[in-house]
């Protein structure tokens, strides 16, 4: 018998960062996040190439049933008093799950439902976050270092970003120092 045994890829826990693997990465820059953040002057402000985020995630297979695994790597910062955060999406696939877990920095995790209903939870290094099927979820940086976070998600899921064209029904602003929700009617 000859079985072999292979050396995994491997994430380092306090930073996220992938080794050991053949890796896509993606960065989402300021200038491609339009109608995203409420402020349109300080979003202009930007010089456009400001990377707001990079995803890092394992070149696997995508057949049905497989995972996809990737880091979030999401900058502070802040669009006028909004939080940087990610686009959000709604999985096309709707039933369809995610795990989330928080390695670095501090942040929210912004879970709404097809009626609009949105909760939020804590991200820190150690939380686990189960995203149920028919959930969008975006991640928003409320602190001053990077803010990462590894998923793992069926590859089958796809993103569906025009369902919350409209934009979430939170947000999330800094005041007085401290971070704050505030709900949005798009009546
Ligand atoms: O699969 C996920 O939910 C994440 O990997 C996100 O795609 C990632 O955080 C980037 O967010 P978005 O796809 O909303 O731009
Ligand atoms: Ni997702």
């Amino acid at each position: 018998m000859n079985i072999s045994i292979t050396q995994p890829p491997q994430v380092a826990w306090a930073s996220g960062l992938f080794s050991g693997g053949p890796l896509i990465r993606k960065s989402t820059c300021i200038s491609s996040l339009a109608n995203v953040f409420t402020d349109e002057h300080a979003w202009q402000a930007y010089p456009p190439h400001e990377v707001v985020y990079e995803v890092e995630m394992l070149d696997t297979a995508s057949t049905e049933g497989a995972l996809y695994t990737g880091v979030t790597h999401l900058n502070p910062g802040k669009v006028g008093d909004e939080y940087f955060m990610t686009r959000g999406h709604f999985h096309a696939r709707r039933e369809q799950g995610e795990v989330y877990c928080g390695l670095r920095g501090t942040g929210l995790l912004l879970l709404q439902d097809e009626q609009g209903a949105a909760r939020l939870e804590h991200v820190f290094p150690g939380s686990v976050h189960i995203i149920p099927g028919f959930t969008a979820h975006r991640l928003i940086n409320t602190g001053s270092d990077i803010l990462s976070a590894l998923a793992v998600w069926p590859s089958a899921a796809g993103h569906d970003y025009a369902a919350l064209a409209q934009g979430f029904s939170v947000r999330v602003v800094e005041e007085g120092g401290e971070a704050q929700v505030k709900e949005i009617n798009h009546d």
